[in-house]
C-alpha cells in the first residue's frame, strides 16, 4: 500500500466535499456493472456536474481500462492522494493506478480489502463532487460492506441486472443486502436486454425480455430502464473511450442518458 497510510482526517472530513454517492452493484459479474458505472457517470459529467469514479474492485480493476487512463499514477498531494483525471475531467481512483503493471494480480483476504477501501475514501482528496460513482466487483461481500461503512451512508444503490432467471436469483441477493445495510435503493437496471439487427431491423432477446423488470415489481424496487445489447458497447469499452461520447446518437445512449437522468432527479437534482 505504497504511499498510503497516514489518517489524516476523520472519514466525515474526507467525503465532506461529495454531495451525492452512488454504489453500482449486481450479484452477478460481466452483466455490464463498470460500463454502466463509467457511462452513468459520463452521462452526468457532460451534464456539467463533477463526477468522481471510485473503482472498488479490487481484484479486476477494469474503470482505468474502459476509461482509457490504464498505466496512469496517483500520487500524494498536500491532504491526500491526487485521483487521476479522466475523460471529461472525471476524478479517478482504482488499484489499478497503484500496481506495478495491469498483469499484477492482488491476492489479500478480506481485511487487506477493508482497509484498501478505507484508504481509498479516507485518504483521497475528492475534493467538492456533485457525483461519486462507486463500481463495485460482484456480489455482497467485502468490498461492498467496507464502502458502506466507510462512506457512512450512501445516497443510494443501482442494481444491474441481465435478462436470464440466472442473473434474477442473485439480484435478489443485492436488493436484500441493499436493505439490510440501509443503502436506498435508487433502481435495478436491465442490461444487454435485446439486439436489434443493423440490416434487418429486427430485435432479438438473446438472453430473454423483461426480467429486470420483473423483478423490480417482485422486489417492491423502482425500475430505472433498460439498456440494449450492442457491440459497439464492448468496442468503445476496449477503446477506452465511453460509449455516451462516441456514439451519442444511439438507443443506448438515449437509455443510459434517461437512467442518469432518473437517478440525479431522485437525489434532488435539477437535471433535464
Ligand atoms: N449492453 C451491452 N452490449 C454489449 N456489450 C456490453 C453491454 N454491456 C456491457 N457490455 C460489455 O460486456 C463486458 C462486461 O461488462 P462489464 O461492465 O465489465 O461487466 P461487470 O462490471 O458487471 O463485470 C464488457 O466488455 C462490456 O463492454
Ligand atoms: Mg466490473
Amino acid at each position: 500500500m505504497s504511499g498510503f497510510g497516514f489518517e489524516v482526517r476523520s472519514p466525515e472530513e474526507a467525503i465532506e466535499g461529495i454531495k451525492h454517492t452512488v454504489l453500482v452493484m449486481s450479484g452477478k459479474g460481466g452483466v455490464g456493472k463498470t460500463f454502466i458505472t463509467v457511462n452513468l457517470a459520463s452521462v452526468l459529467a457532460l451534464k456539467g456536474y463533477s463526477v468522481g469514479i471510485m473503482d472498488a474492485d479490487i481484484h479486476g480493476p477494469s474503470i482505468p481500462k474502459m476509461l482509457g487512463i490504464s498505466g496512469s499514477r496517483m500520487y500524494q498531494g498536500e491532504i491526500g492522494i491526487t485521483p487521476v483525471v479522466g475523460p471529461l475531467g472525471m476524478r479517478v481512483v482504482s488499484i489499478d493506478f497503484l500496481l506495478p503493471t495491469s498483469d499484477t494480480p492482488v491476492i489479500w483476504r478480506g481485511p487487506l480489502k477493508s482497509r484498501m477501501i478505507k484508504e481509498f475514501i479516507n485518504n483521497i482528496e475528492w475534493g467538492e463532487l456533485d457525483f461519486l460513482f462507486v463500481d463495485l466487483p460482484p456480489g455482497t461481500g467485502d468490498e461492498p460492506l467496507s464502502v458502506v461503512q466507510e462512506l457512512r451512508k450512501p445516497s443510494g444503490a443501482v442494481i444491474v441486472t441481465i435478462p436470464t432467471e440466472v442473473s434474477q436469483i442473485v439480484v435478489r441477493k443485492a436488493v436484500v443486502f441493499a436493505r439490510q445495510v440501509k443503502v436506498p435503493i435508487l433502481g435495478i437496471v436491465e442490461n444487454m436486454s435485446g439486439f436489434t439487427c443493423p440490416d434487418t431491423g429486427k430485435t432479438y432477446m438473446i438472453f430473454g425480455a423483461g426480467g429486470g423488470e420483473a423483478i423490480a415489481k417482485a422486489m417492491n424496487v423502482p425500475f430505472l430502464g433498460s439498456i440494449p445489447l450492442d457491440p459497439r458497447i464492448a468496442e468503445a469499452s476496449d477503446k477506452g473511450v465511453p460509449f455516451v461520447v462516441m456514439w451519442p446518437d444511439t438507443p443506448a445512449t438515449k437509455a443510459i442518458t434517461n437512467i442518469a437522468l432518473k437517478i440525479a432527479k431522485k437525489l434532488g437534482e435539477n437535471a433535464d
